[in-house]
């Protein structure tokens, strides 16, 4: 498995983010807005307060951004919570995003004691499904017409992995 850490993710990744955030196939299939700003990035960061919503940069040995991985609201209640990611166009296809998902689901189940986790993937994003099977996440079925944003709706595909399946991978 590809060498990389998550670290907690502030201010000083705003560029890298940024950039990752230019990219088409983020622009489609996260809930990212079309016209990204470096305010608004920064903004997004300061969001993530680290207890109900959590966001790492994805780094490697080097500390080297490869990329970005982040929780929806956190359901410290009811064990669960909404796993998001996103690699920068240099460093796919090298496990990194598969990598980063696991290192969100010991986070979880680990840390945080959850019970469930879950990845939602648009349908028609074979890249961001392959990273949910490959990660062991099992396929429940389509979410329709989901709100993405703005007036836009999209079928997600919904996978979920839960504490003994990780134990497993
Ligand atoms: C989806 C994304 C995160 C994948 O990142 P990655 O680091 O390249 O993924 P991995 O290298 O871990 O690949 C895992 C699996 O996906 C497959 N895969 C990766 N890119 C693929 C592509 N474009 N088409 C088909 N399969 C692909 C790999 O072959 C691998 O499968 P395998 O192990 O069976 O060979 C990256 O393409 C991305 O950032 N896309 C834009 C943002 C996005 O879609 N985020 C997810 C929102 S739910």
């Amino acid at each position: 498995m590809v060498d990389v850490r998550l670290v907690p993710l502030r201010d000083a990744h705003v560029p890298d983010v940024l950039a990752v955030m230019a990219d088409p196939d983020v622009l489609r299939f996260t809930r990212t807005p079309h016209v990204v700003t470096e305010d608004w990035v920064r903004g997004w960061v300061a969001r993530f307060d680290g207890r109900d919503r959590l966001a790492w940069a994805v780094v490697d040995p080097h500390d080297t951004f490869l990329g970005y991985a982040v929780t929806g609201p956190v359901d410290h209640e009811g064990g669960e919570v909404e796993l998001g990611y996103a690699v920068a166009p240099s460093a796919r296809r090298r496990g990194v995003a598969t990598a980063a998902l696991l290192a969100m689901a010991r986070w979880a189940f680990e840390e945080a004691a959850l019970q469930r986790v879950t990845a939602l993937v648009s349908t028609g994003n074979p890249a961001s499904s392959a990273v949910a099977r490959r990660a062991g996440f099992t396929l429940e079925g389509v979410l329709r017409s989901v709100h993405h944003r703005d007036d836009e709706r999209v079928d997600l595909e919904c996978w979920s992995l839960l504490p003994h399946e990780l134990a497993a991978t």
